[in-house]
């Protein structure tokens, strides 16, 4: 027992430490999306809807370029419009990127899909496209 406990103290400890995604979140975007990705209605738009668009067609391509090059244009999220100003993430890197999504999709998404790779990142970067152009193409998921 005397051995037990303290490792069973490091378990819980470990237990308790945020992954990487999660961390990289607070860091980044729970600023303007919130700690639950509950969004401010008519300000910063939720990310509990994103399954459907990680789902649709184009839609994993999509959001790493959001978190890339930012985002700004007129959309509806869930029947609420938008029109704001978010902006780029380039400086992390491609790991962390797909950490970071993967994070939002498997804890305020619930979404099943497929984890995004670091590759599926690398080959967005390679374009350089403008927060206008991004919201372009988001998939027509209200
Ligand atoms: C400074 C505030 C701000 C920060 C920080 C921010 N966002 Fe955003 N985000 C926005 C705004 C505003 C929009 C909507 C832009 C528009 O109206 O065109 C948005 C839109 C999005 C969308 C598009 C949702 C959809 O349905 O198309 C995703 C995905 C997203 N953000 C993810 C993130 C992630 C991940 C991070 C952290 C890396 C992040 N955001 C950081 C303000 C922010």
């Amino acid at each position: 027992m005397k051995r037990l406990l303290p490792a069973l103290l490091f378990l819980g400890l470990l237990a308790l430490g945020q992954s990487p995604g999660a961390k990289l979140y607070s860091a980044n975007c729970q600023s303007c999306h919130l700690a639950n990705g509950q969004g401010v209605p008519r300000a910063f738009p939720p990310l509990t809807h994103l399954d459907q668009v990680v789902q649709a067609k184009g839609g994993r391509e999509y959001l790493i370029r959001t978190v890339l090059y930012g985002l700004q244009g007129p959309l509806t999220v869930q029947g609420t419009a938008y029109n704001g100003v978010m902006p780029p993430f380039r400086q992390l890197k491609d790991q962390e990127v797909a950490d970071l999504l993967n994070h939002v999709l498997a804890t305020f998404a619930k979404s099943k899909a497929k984890p995004i790779s670091a590759e599926e990142v690398k080959a967005q970067r390679a374009r350089a496209l403008s927060p206008q152009e991004v919201l372009k193409s988001r998939p027509p998921v209200k």
